[in-house]
């Protein structure tokens, strides 16, 4: 029997193998809530969502998932009071250091998408770092969004295509599609095959516009500190149920 057969008997995952999502992206959305629901500060609720994205990067590594990149903080995120800012800011600091010890020797490999020249100091310090370490890891890709904006994604990759026109590098008439796919953060993934948000919001704030052309959409009630891995097996199971048709007949 194989490792994958056995894991997924043993552990009851009764979704098919052989058509698994290849990318899946989450909106972990909902920890305010989550904590005051409960009477506790917001952050209180941000250490819980750590806690529980700790949780199913193993999972979907294990499951066989290639790709997964969560929505951590968007450029928006900045609206937000300092105090929460910072202690999201640290949360992410200190998800990172414990990388090495939880996730690099499971084989994973972790990068954050987004804008880290706006990041503090210590946080791009440790990405270089993490990044480096755990670039040859050919399990889970982990992508991070940190102070992602899908918009300014997008002007950035407009921008870069200006100046190799302007350069010579590049003509008119050769920007396709590829191009700008090309010079987005994403350029060496494949597009995600299923979007999770979580805590009842149906909105994709500025995550993975271009991205996302077609991909499959999955919506929960469940507050992200709550998701564990029997809510993304139903994401799975239901995403399995769908016809994507790519807009053939
Ligand atoms: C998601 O939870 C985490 C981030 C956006 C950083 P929220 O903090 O948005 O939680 P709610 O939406 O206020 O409940
Ligand atoms: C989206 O959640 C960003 C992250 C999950 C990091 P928000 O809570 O910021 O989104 P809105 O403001 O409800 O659209
Ligand atoms: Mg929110």
């Amino acid at each position: 029997m194989s490792f994958f057969t056995s894991f997924f008997k043993k552990n009851q995952v009764d979704i098919d193998k052989n058509n698994l999502p290849r990318h899946i992206a989450i909106i972990m959305d909902g920890n305010g809530r989550w904590a005051k629901k409960r009477g506790l500060p917001r952050n209180a609720g941000h250490r819980e969502g750590s806690n529980a994205l700790k949780n199913i990067v193993v999972f979907s590594d294990k499951i066989g998932i290639k790709y997964l990149t969560v929505y951590a903080f968007s450029t928006e995120n900045w609206k937000r009071p300092k105090s929460e800012v910072d202690a999201l800011m640290g949360l992410l600091l200190e998800y990172l250091k414990n990388a090495e010890r939880e996730l690099h020797g499971k084989n994973i490999r972790i990068r954050v998408i987004g804008d880290v020249n706006g990041l503090p100091e210590d946080i791009k310090k440790e990405i270089a770092r993490v990044d480096k370490l755990t670039a040859k890891n050919t399990g889970l890709s982990l992508n991070i969004a940190l102070n992602y904006g899908s918009r300014n994604e997008i002007v950035n990759a407009v921008k870069s295509l200006c100046v190799d026109v302007k350069n010579g590098r590049l003509s008119v008439k050769d920007i396709d599609e590829d191009s700008i796919a090309g010079r987005l953060y994403t350029f060496d993934m494949p597009d995600p095959d299923l979007i999770i948000r979580t805590s009842g919001e149906k909105r994709i704030s500025n995550f993975l516009l271009w991205q996302s052309a077609y991909t499959e959409f999955w919506f929960t009630d469940v507050l992200w500190p709550d998701f564990k891995d029997n809510h993304l097996i139903e994401a799975i199971k239901e995403y399995q149920s769908r016809h994507r048709r790519f807009g053939g007949a």
